[in-house]
C-alpha cells in the first residue's frame, strides 16, 4: 500500500495491540500505538519513508547521537471531535522549531510535505488511538538523530527521523510543587537552550532528582549569571498572573519557544487581558506573592497543557499558591484551549487542522 502525495510504504500491523491498553486509567508516556513512520536521511536526501509497526530500532553501538548528541524531539497532541476526525495542533509550528533546533544542532532540516505527510498518513492508520476520555489525547512524539556507526567528533553524515503516538491522560497527577534552582544551570546565552535537544533535557535530571529529595517536583531554571531571572521549567514554559495581567519570561536563545506558551499568550489578548513579555525576576514573583498580588503561576506546554503549581519554594521557604477558581485565567484557557483542539468551539486563530 502507498500513499498518493509522497511515496509512503505502509506496513500495516497483523494485529493492533489496542486492547492492551486501559484508555480510562492513562498514564504519560507508557503506551504507544500500534505504528511509526521512519524516514532515512542518506546522501543529502531523505528517502526510504515507511509506516511500520512500532518497534525496536536496530543501532550500531557506534551510533553518533548516542556518543555525541545529536538527538532532537518535539511534542504534539492530536484530538478526536464529535464526528470522530483526528485534529492537530498547530503542527508546522512545530516543525519549524524542529528545524530550527536541527539547524542549531547540525542537522538536516525536514520538509513540510515530508513532515506532514508522514504525520497524517500515520494519525489516520492509528486513528482509533486517539482517547476521547476528559483530559486525555494522542501525544504525537516526533524526533531525530545522528545514525553514523562512527566515533570521531563531526556532523553525523546519516540521520533518522521518527514519529510515534501515545495516548496520554495528564502529565502531573496534581498541581506541581516547583524550586526555583539557583545552584544548577539549564542554558546559557550563546548555547543551545532554545533547542528541543536531547541534551537539554538530560542535564536537567541529576538537579531536577536532587529537589524530588526534598519533596518538589520541578524546578523553575533561573539566569545562568545571576540566577535572577526566570527562565523556563523543566517539561514547560511559565507564566504568571499578576494584578490581571498575564506576565511571562520572553523568549531568548536560553527559552524555549513553546507553542503552549503562544498560544496562550495570543489567547489573552484575544480576550483582551494584558500581557508581558519580558524579563520576570524571581524577586518579583516572590513579592506579588507576598503582596497578595499573585493570581496564579503555571507551567505550559504540549504535555502539561496549562499546569498551576501548588507551591513555589525559593531560598528554603515554601510559598504555597492560591486555589485555583473555576472563574480563573489559568481554568479558563485549560477549557478553551482543550475546547479548541477538540473543535467543540470555533477556531479563530485557524490552529486547528484535520489530519
Ligand atoms: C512536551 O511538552 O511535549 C515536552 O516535550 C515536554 C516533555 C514531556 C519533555
Amino acid at each position: 500500500m502507498t500513499t498518493e502525495t509522497l511515496q509512503i510504504d505502509v506496513q500495516p500491523i497483523a494485529k493492533s495491540r489496542i486492547d492492551e491498553v486501559d484508555f480510562d486509567n492513562l498514564v504519560f508516556g507508557k503506551h504507544h500505538a500500534d505504528h511509526m513512520f521512519v524516514a532515512d536521511y542518506v546522501n543529502g536526501e531523505w528517502t526510504d519513508l515507511k509506516i511500520i509497526p512500532y518497534g525496536d530500532l536496530s543501532l550500531s553501538p557506534a551510533t553518533a547521537a548516542l556518543h555525541y548528541g545529536q538527538a532532537l524531539f518535539e511534542g504534539m497532541k492530536a484530538y478526536k471531535n464529535d464526528a470522530n476526525e483526528v485534529l492537530m495542533f498547530r503542527p508546522l509550528d512545530n516543525l519549524a522549531r524542529l528545524n530550527r533546533s536541527a539547524e542549531r544542532m547540525c542537522m538536516p532540516t525536514i520538509p513540510e510535505s515530508i513532515f506532514m505527510d508522514g504525520l497524517t498518513t500515520l494519525l489516520r492508520l492509528d486513528a482509533a488511538w486517539v482517547p476521547t476520555q476528559p483530559d486525555c489525547s494522542l501525544y504525537v512524539r516526533p524526533y531525530m538523530f545522528a545514525t553514523d556507526p562512527y566515533i570521531g567528533v563531526r556532523p553525523s553524515d546519516t540521520y533518522k527521523f521518527v514519529i510515534f503516538c501515545s495516548p496520554v491522560g495528564k502529565y502531573y497527577a496534581k498541581p506541581p510543587r516547583v524550586k526555583v534552582e539557583t545552584e544548577y544551570i539549564r542554558a546559557a546565552e550563546g548555547g543551545f537552550g532554545f533547542a528541543k535537544c536531547a541534551g537539554n533535557y538530560g542535564g536537567s535530571l541529576n538537579p531536577t532528582r536532587l529537589a524530588q529529595e526534598q519533596g518538589y517536583d520541578q524546578l523553575i531554571w533561573t539566569d545562568a549569571r545571576e540566577h535572577k531571572y526566570i527562565e523556563e521549567s523543566g517539561t514547560m514554559n511559565l507564566m504568571f498572573v499578576i494584578d490581571g495581567v498575564l506576565v511571562t519570561p520572553a523568549i531568548s536563545d536560553t527559552i524555549l519557544d513553546g507553542v503552549t506558551r503562544k498560544s496562550i499568550i495570543d489567547i489573552a489578548k484575544y480576550w483582551g487581558m494584558e500581557v508581558q513579555e519580558r524579563r520576570v525576576s524571581v524577586d518579583e514573583v516572590i513579592g506579588a506573592i507576598q503582596e497578595a498580588k499573585l493570581e496564579a503561576a503555571f507551567g505550559a506546554g504540549t504535555a502539561v497543557v496549562v499546569s498551576p503549581f501548588a507551591a513555589i519554594a525559593h531560598q528554603g521557604i515554601d510559598y504555597t499558591l492560591p486555589e485555583i477558581t473555576e472563574e480563573s485565567f489559568t481554568n479558563k484557557v485549560y477549557h478553551y484551549l482543550s475546547d479548541l483542539r477538540m473543535g467543540k468551539v470555533a477556531d479563530p486563530f485557524g490552529w486547528v487542522i484535520k489530519a
